[in-house]
């Protein structure tokens, strides 16, 4: 931001903010859990809920009454353009084929951009009252406590987190290769369902790692600061640095990166 931009919200201005939405739409979203609400298909798998809109309409609502100008990025084909390159980057509902099933493992994820720098971010699971959030710079904290990645040093002492996609009936890369390939290698592999909340597992050191492809810049842009923050660190495939699109998203603790690096490179 340049000092013309004194009027301009701070990061932590930002964050509250954000929190407080999250706050807000979790609620809603856990209300509603147990009741009847619609299910859509996007494809064969994609499934959204009546659920999932009413949160984007809600977190769509609370910021542009804040903060008119700035633009949305959200999955629900929602990409509003701003005018004071301020965008906040939105899954509503993270986990919506665990919310469609009633299983309770999902969250909201917001981060807010100024231009192509992520200032802030929050993922936050309503159901276990967990809120993880980051300042850029300022560390990562799980209910305003702070947090840290794990000091696992091998794969083979860790716990993994991956996902699979909602194409895997019709592509090629299904990950099931790499699936295999870490499950010969580690203590286990878990698949939660909220690529969001992964993220964040990473971030407060439940898990080592986690790795997933076709991801989206609303499932990373909170979770991947968050695990910055946390002292982890964040690539491609291949180790280099992560793309906003999310198409192949690694992240660990840094101690176990490398390894992860070269199972990723091997196939079965
Ligand atoms: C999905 C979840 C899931 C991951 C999928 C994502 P959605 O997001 O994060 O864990 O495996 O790739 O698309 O559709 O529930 O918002
Ligand atoms: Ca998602
Ligand atoms: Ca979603």
């Amino acid at each position: 931001m340049t000092p013309l931009d004194k009027q301009q919200p701070g990061p932590s201005d930002l964050l509250e903010d954000a929190i407080r939405i999250s706050r807000l739409t979790g609620q809603l979203l856990k209300d509603r859990l147990l009741t009847d609400f619609s299910v859509d298909h996007k494809g064969e798998l994609d499934l959204v809920t009546e659920m999932d809109r009413a949160a984007q309409d809600l977190i769509r609502k609370e910021v542009h009454l804040k903060y008119p100008h700035h633009g949305i990025l959200a999955e629900e084909d929602l990409d509003i353009k701003g005018s004071q390159g301020f965008w906040w980057i939105v899954d509503p509902l993270d986990g919506t084929t665990n919310y469609a099933h009633r299983f309770p493992v999902f969250s909201i994820s917001i981060a807010v951009a100024h231009e192509q720098d992520v200032l802030c971010g929050v993922v936050y699971n309503p159901v276990s009252e967990e809120l993880f959030s980051a300042v850029r710079g300022q560390g990562a904290s799980l209910n305003a406590l702070p947090i840290r990645v794990s000091s696992t040093q091998q794969l083979d002492d860790s716990l993994l987190g991956t996902g699979f996609p909602y194409n895997i009936r019709h592509t090629a890369e299904t990950n099931l290769d790499h699936f295999s390939n870490f499950a010969l290698r580690t203590q286990g592999i878990r698949r939660c369902g909220s690529a969001a909340l992964d993220l964040c597992f990473v971030a407060s050191g439940r898990l080592d790692g986690f790795w997933e492809l076709n991801l989206q810049p609303w499932d990373i842009a909170a979770g991947a600061l968050i695990i910055r923050e946390a002292g982890g660190v964040t690539t491609d495939f291949e180790g280099r640095e992560l793309k906003m699109d999310g198409s192949k998203v690694l992240a660990s603790n840094g101690r176990i990166h490398r390894e992860m690096v070269e199972v990723l490179k091997t196939s079965v």
